[in-house]
């Protein structure tokens, strides 16, 4: 099946996911956002990739910093950003998302950049729109319920790059609650696409999806054998509102046990460094003292998002 993600030339006309996209196109979006990262420390901080465009923010769940570092890049490549607020829209008086959709095509939109707390709706809307005709609008994922997360993929991508110059040598753990991120997804399958030397996801039985072997993953339980010379640590929150029923004894437990401390950190490699797409929950998968600390790129990741996302952006407007 064709990748809806790709036209008939294989050049980008949305991001959706990582998966199946080839590690050509995600070099690409490295190579072009490290261009745009100088932009951020000059007087003025734009250039004119999408002037005149209309790019619609659409977040149908909580966002701080992909909401944000989107409305920034859009608006430093000099489009005109509108961010829907959904609780005050007419989806909250029964229209359906794809009403929405067509009534902000109506507006001329030029890119929807979509989170939902449903998998697959940022799909939903792509196919909606080539059944529309509307070939010239894209659609990228801002995070679909647990299913991808890609321009956070992209971002911690670039963040490896930046601080350890290449993924052939690397050992990147990812560590928590990886049954319900769509982070963990989307950084699985850049990693692997991207040429990681190893991969391993450490978390309890219930937090691991049961297909990990298959994505390439080797699977620890024990933190003390998953974190031993790895080179990347990437942490995650416990996404709570995506579990059904309780699946650890208690927070307090679950810190003791995979929680990231000075002393398990000590156990990686001494240059290993620490990230989190956030947001952060501090005594619970991570102390303050490693998030905190001189090996942590956590807000690092932020910054690069903005660059990363720009990347994306003028790619699907064909200007990169
Ligand atoms: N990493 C991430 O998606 O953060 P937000 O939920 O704040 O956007």
């Amino acid at each position: 099946m064709p990748n809806p993600q790709l036209n008939a030339k294989g050049e980008l006309t949305h991001l959706l996911a990582i998966d199946g996209l080839p590690r050509e196109v995600l070099t690409h979006i490295l190579d072009t956002a490290a261009s745009f990262l100088g932009l951020a420390d000059r007087e003025v901080k734009k250039v004119p990739l999408l002037r005149g465009k209309s790019v619609f923010n659409l977040f149908f769940e909580n966002s701080t910093r992909t909401r944000t570092t989107f409305e920034i890049a859009a608006k430093r490549l000099s489009a005109d950003v509108i961010n829907l607020d959904i609780t005050r829209s007419s989806t909250a008086k029964g229209e359906t998302l794809l009403d929405t959709i067509d009534n902000l095509c109506a507006m001329h939109a030029d890119m929807f950049v979509v989170r939902h707390a449903a998998s697959g709706a940022p799909y939903l809307i792509a196919e909606h729109l080539r059944r529309m005709g509307h070939d010239d609008i894209h659609v990228v994922n801002a995070g679909d319920g647990r299913h991808a997360h890609p321009t956070q993929g992209l971002l911690d991508m670039y963040t490896i790059r930046h601080f350890k110059r290449n993924f052939e040598s690397l050992t990147v753990a990812i560590i928590g609650d990886i049954l319900h991120s769509r982070v963990a997804r989307s950084d699985i399958c850049a990693l692997t696409t991207l040429g990681a030397k190893e991969v391993r996801a450490i978390g309890p039985e219930t937090l691991l999806p049961a297909n990990l072997a298959s994505m390439g993953v080797k699977v620890y339980h024990d933190m003390e054998k998953g974190l031993r010379d790895c080179d990347v640590i990437i942490m995650l929150r416990l996404q709570n509102e995506r579990m059904n029923g309780a699946l650890l004894p208690s927070a307090s437990e679950y810190f003791r046990h995979y929680g990231l401390t000075p002393g398990k950190l000590a156990l990686a490699k001494p240059e290993a460094i620490v990230m989190h797409p956030g947001p952060m929950n501090r005594g619970v998968e991570i102390d303050s003292a490693v998030a905190d600390g001189a090996q942590a790129v956590i807000l690092d990741q932020v910054a690069f998002g903005i660059a990363v996302r720009m990347a994306v952006m003028s790619i699907l407007n064909g200007k990169k």
